[in-house]
């Protein structure tokens, strides 16, 4: 009976949509929940935490399904996803995949960057397509203390260089800004994008961390930050690159740099949200502040098929939250942090 109820729902066929009749093309995969940073706005710093992976051919086989039911886009992310075993053979059997077009996925890979450098050149050869660096300070002292790991400013930095030279550009660069950290790395980072030829983008902080850090005001706004850019240079708005997009655009007077700003707290973008999240042990999160995983992995355990699991991802799908609820009376921070959730 359970199959009757599933094909007589409106969301039994077609492309995965939510019921606000969002299109989920985009899918994160975090394939390790462990870290070699414990950056301030992420982690507690002591260690001892559980950690639970999939082997990798279950994070390809939930991969497939996913891109049967219409997904384009899977970005591997952590935890760190570099740290991984067997992290380039999964790369190349993604790469292998086609969307319901017959197209090749858009492969993308979010990653602190400490080691990038010997991996650029294999994950280019894999069959990446796009790569993403966390990076929240150009100051090397500053960056050291954020990540609080020693040395480690000049490796992301020779990673970055690593993956341009691999022909792995744009290479974006993530920072996330916390008040009384690193608000005074804007221009420098201005300075970075056109100096480096990467991508820069400002990410408004979330309150997703281990720390009872995040408060209203620790947050540096995406209005704070165009003033701060404008202090520099001329700022000229660039057009969005999808309908899903959630970085507002710019570059400068001259057309040298691009700065994205993410600001999921002043101009949240959950209406046209596109993205869904698989953690590390197999959990599919529907929105980073969802209040519970929807356990994908229990069907792979039981013995159950292909069939199954759509079926489920169909319906958990389906119940994709409106929107997040961040800085509203009664918001819950979510029940996991960024590094178990993935970026
Ligand atoms: N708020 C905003 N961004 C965050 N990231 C990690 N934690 C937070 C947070 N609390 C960023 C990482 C990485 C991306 C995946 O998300 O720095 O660039």
């Amino acid at each position: 009976m359970a199959s009757a109820v599933i094909s007589s729902s409106r969301a039994a066929t077609g492309r995965l949509t939510d019921k606000f009749g969002r299109a989920i093309t985009d899918l994160r995969i975090s394939i390790t929940d462990r870290c070699n940073y414990k950056c301030v706005y992420c982690r507690t710093g002591n260690d001892g935490a559980q950690y639970s992976e999939l082997p990798i051919e279950d994070y390809l086989r939930i991969a497939r399904v996913f891109v049967s039911l219409g997904v384009e886009k899977i970005r591997l992310t952590g935890g760190e996803p570099l740290l991984r075993r067997g992290l380039t053979g999964l790369v190349r059997e993604l790469s292998r995949l086609r969307t319901l077009d017959g197209e090749p996925l858009d492969l993308a890979l979010t990653t602190n960057g400490h080691l990038l450098e010997d991996l650029a050149e294999p994950l280019r050869d894999a069959g990446l397509s796009r790569i993403t660096v966390s990076m929240d300070a150009v100051d090397p002292d500053k960056f050291h203390r954020i990540t609080r790991v020693p040395g480690s400013y000049h490796r992301v930095l020779r990673g970055i260089r690593a993956s341009r030279a691999a022909g792995l550009a744009p290479v974006k660069v993530n920072c996330v800004l916390l008040r009384g950290f690193n608000e005074d790395q804007i221009v420098a980072f201005a300075r970075f994008s056109r100096e480096e030829r990467v991508i820069v983008r400002f990410i408004e902080f979330m309150p997703l961390e281990e720390d009872r850090l995040w408060t209203p005001e620790s947050v540096v706004s995406l209005h704070e930050i165009v003033e701060a850019l404008r202090s520099f240079r001329p700022l000229v708005a660039l057009p969005p690159n999808t309908a899903s997009e959630t970085a507002v655009r710019y570059t400068f007077d001259d057309g040298l740099g691009e700065i994205g700003i993410i600001a999921p707290v002043t101009e949240a973008f959950c209406g046209h949200c596109s993205r869904v999240r698989l953690t590390s042990d197999g959990k599919i999160r529907t929105c980073l502040f969802s209040q519970s995983d929807h356990d994908l992995y229990g069907i792979v355990q039981r013995g159950g098929s292909d069939d199954e699991m759509a079926a489920f991802i169909r319906r958990t799908v389906d119940r994709k939250e409106a929107r997040h609820h961040i800085g509203e009376p009664g918001f819950l921070k979510p029940s996991r942090s960024m590094v178990h959730i993935g970026g």
